[in-house]
């Protein structure tokens, strides 16, 4: 269930973002109960590459990335943000857990119903782990976690979840991180790869129409939640990827001239034909511009993990 505060973030971002001259939608409101199991969903679809390339580093890695970690001070904490069903930080959690049992577990994530799922999940295949859920947005999180604990502390970001970030939401979140660190603390975090179009689109854009629903359910939110009276049948899923910057972005497309009340906003909003909602923003990286976000926020790259194709990067940071 929704919280008292997160529904009126949502009233709020949503006015805003349906007022603004180019209208977008925040992606962070995707994941309601219904929107999580889509995802999951897209995450078992052949088109969606990332899942799988991410996975073969964590499967065929593992031992590697689990040294990298453990080659600190004791106790610690691993914090990850966003875990989702949690399938690769679970195999890196238990190598972890059969080296030393002197860390907790701490998984922050926006959806209570997934935070629910994924502690029940890791309870039973890791039974010693030490687990304590956040659920909420991760800037607040990590707010409220900074002086909780002097630990040393493992950030896990995986799952390209950095790649929803506009770049100016991407720097104030590494600026919140690396003041969140100390020196020695390390941030793992996953980034797709640039790669060619034929790749990337479809993974955005596949032929059962999952990603289609997965962005359509945002509106069917603000119909329950906010009850307004978007009609689903009048949007098109659109799915544009420039390769040269890495910007893959999805849009919804008003399929008419149209009028959409909102009533707990007590507004109506007017789409022209064709009027797109900019919905969420795939960024695709280099390993350079990878290197240049790590330096510019105060960190080292100790150590980069990619999948056979080059596909995915897990990028192991250290805070100087
Ligand atoms: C969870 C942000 C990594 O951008 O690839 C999948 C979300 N959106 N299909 C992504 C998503 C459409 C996903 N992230």
């Amino acid at each position: 269930m929704a919280t008292k505060k997160e529904s009126s973030g949502f009233a709020k971002d949503t006015l805003n973002g349906l007022s603004a001259p180019n209208k977008f939608l925040h992606p962070k409101y995707f994941y309601d109960e219904k929107g999580s199991k889509i995802f999951q969903e897209i995450m078992h679809m052949p088109e969606y590459y990332l899942t799988r390339a991410e996975q073969e580093i964590f499967n065929k890695q593992t031992q590697h990335i689990a040294r990298e970690l453990l080659n600190g001070s004791s106790p610690f904490s691993v914090i990850e943000l966003g875990p989702g069903d949690g399938l690769k930080s679970k195999i890196l959690l238990r190598e972890m857990n059969g080296n030393t049992g002197n860390f907790q577990y701490v998984p922050v994530d926006i959806s209570e119903e997934a935070l629910e799922s994924l502690s029940q999940a890791m309870e039973s295949e890791i039974p010693d782990l030490n687990i304590f859920m956040k659920a909420g947005d991760y800037f607040h999180i990590m707010k409220e976690l900074h002086n909780a604990s002097d630990d040393r502390k493992i950030i896990l970001f995986l799952g390209s979840n950095i790649g929803n970030f506009m770049p100016e939401e991407a720097a104030s979140f590494l600026s919140l991180l690396t003041g969140f660190l100390h020196p020695g603390d390390q941030a793992l975090i996953g980034f797709d790869l640039k790669k060619p179009a034929e790749v990337v689109i479809p993974a955005y854009d596949d032929p059962g129409g999952l990603t289609r629903d997965f962005n359509l359910n945002h509106l069917s939110r603000i119909n329950r939640e906010l009850n307004a009276d978007f009609d689903l049948n009048k949007f098109k899923h659109r799915p544009v990827y420039n390769a040269e910057s890495g910007a893959m972005e999805s849009y919804l497309i008003s399929l008419e001239k149209q009028t959409v009340n909102v009533e707990s906003l007590n507004k109506t909003f007017d789409f022209y034909k064709g009027e797109p909602i900019f919905m969420e923003l795939s960024k695709k990286f280099d390993l350079e511009e990878i290197a240049n976000l790590a330096r510019k926020f105060g960190f080292r790259i100790q150590k980069n993990f990619l999948d056979s194709r080059s596909y995915f990067a897990d990028s192991l940071w250290k805070k100087q």
